[in-house]
């Protein structure tokens, strides 16, 4: 059996990325260039800023992930591009990149769904077995999302209100932070205590749909009070605080849905997978409560936005001949 290579394309968001993986499985290259510097002063990413730097960056990412890779042209097999959910002119000059590249080249085009990308970033370190279950979070998602097979997504909870990203942002402006903020909220909260013990958005009821907005409010609330009457309030505790209600309320749902699913597999993706509270809190229970669900969380660098999951992603596309023609288009609201 021949060797299938994809060059992968990411610019759904704020960084710019171009991979090289071979089989769907080996990350023989993965460019990712961040915009970040250029929209912390914003508090937040600005569209316009962002298709312009994905105009200037991708094509020395594609030279730089050819290059690294030492593959030649001839040996690619297809062109993936994520094709949304994102900002559509950010969207828009990656799937022009990987279309010109395609035509030029006369390969495949293979669009990827970002959230499908994320979750199969975990196929980059472990092969993936169903049923499995994975808790996506990032800056704009938070799903529960479930599979039985390659391909096959069953969305069955998600945020009525903020992603978890976005609040742990919000919550970060208020205390002062830089955009984006999850990181260093992460790195306090170490320091810190519950003290405060905010609300924990819906953990009782059921089903799993998840609220962040009234545990940001709540947060938001105590800060403003506090600043109105001049009292000091503890950093490093309202971090812990927060990011406490927030990890019990995914980690409870999460353990109840691959209790009642009955998973193999656990996979934690997206940007708030990052979280170490998140990933220890998940494997300590996991090992109580279901020693035998395996728990796949990636390396940092693959739960952050980046090219070489959605060639994993697009792998999958590609045995299914799931091509495109030149029409494609982004699809700013594409759900999995
Ligand atoms: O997936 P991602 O890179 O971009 C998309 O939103 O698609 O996720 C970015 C989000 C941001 O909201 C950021 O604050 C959050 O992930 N994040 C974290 C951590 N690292 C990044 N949130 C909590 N803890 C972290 N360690
Ligand atoms: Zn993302």
């Amino acid at each position: 059996q021949t060797d299938i290579y994809i060059l992968a394309i990411e610019s759904s968001c704020d960084e710019t990325s171009v991979a090289i993986v071979k089989n769907g499985r080996d990350v023989l290259s993965n460019i990712v260039a961040s915009q970040i510097n250029s929209h912390k002063r914003f508090g937040g990413v600005v569209p316009e800023v962002a298709s312009r730097h994905h105009v200037e960056q991708i094509i020395a990412c594609i030279d730089l992930a050819m290059e690294e890779a030492s593959v030649k042209i001839e040996e690619l097999s297809a062109v993936a591009v994520t094709y949304g959910p994102g900002l559509v002119g950010s969207l828009l000059i990656g799937i022009t990149a990987a279309k010109s590249f395609a035509w030029a080249n006369e390969l495949p085009l293979i669009p990827v769904n970002h959230m499908a990308g994320h979750i199969y970033a975990a196929q980059l370190i472990e092969e993936l077995e169903f049923p499995l279950m994975a808790l996506l979070v990032s800056g704009g998602h938070t799903e529960l999302v479930y599979m039985t097979e390659h391909g096959d997504f069953d969305i069955i909870g998600e945020t009525r209100d903020d992603a978890a990203g976005e609040a742990y942002d919000k919550v970060g402006r208020v205390l002062g932070l830089t955009y984006p903020s999850g990181k260093e909220i992460d790195e306090l909260a170490h320091q810190g205590k519950d003290s405060y013990h905010f609300p924990r958005g819906m953990i009782k009821e059921d089903h799993y749909d998840f609220s962040f907005s009234g545990l940001k409010s709540s947060v938001i609330n105590l800060v403003h009070n506090a600043k109105q009457r001049d009292e000091e309030l503890c950093d490093v505790d309202l971090a812990a605080s927060f990011q406490e209600s927030v990890i019990d309320v995914l980690v409870d749902k999460t353990i109840r849905a691959c209790q009642e699913y009955n998973v193999k597999q656990l996979v934690v993706a997206g940007g708030v997978a990052a979280n170490k509270g998140l990933r220890n809190r998940l494997k300590k229970e996991l090992d109580q409560v279901l020693p035998q669900v395996k728990l796949i969380v990636p390396p940092i660098k693959l739960c952050g936005d980046n090219a070489a999951m959605i060639g994993a992603a697009a792998y999958v596309e590609y045995q299914k001949q799931h091509f495109s023609d030149m029409h494609l288009n982004a699809k700013p609201s594409l759900t999995l």
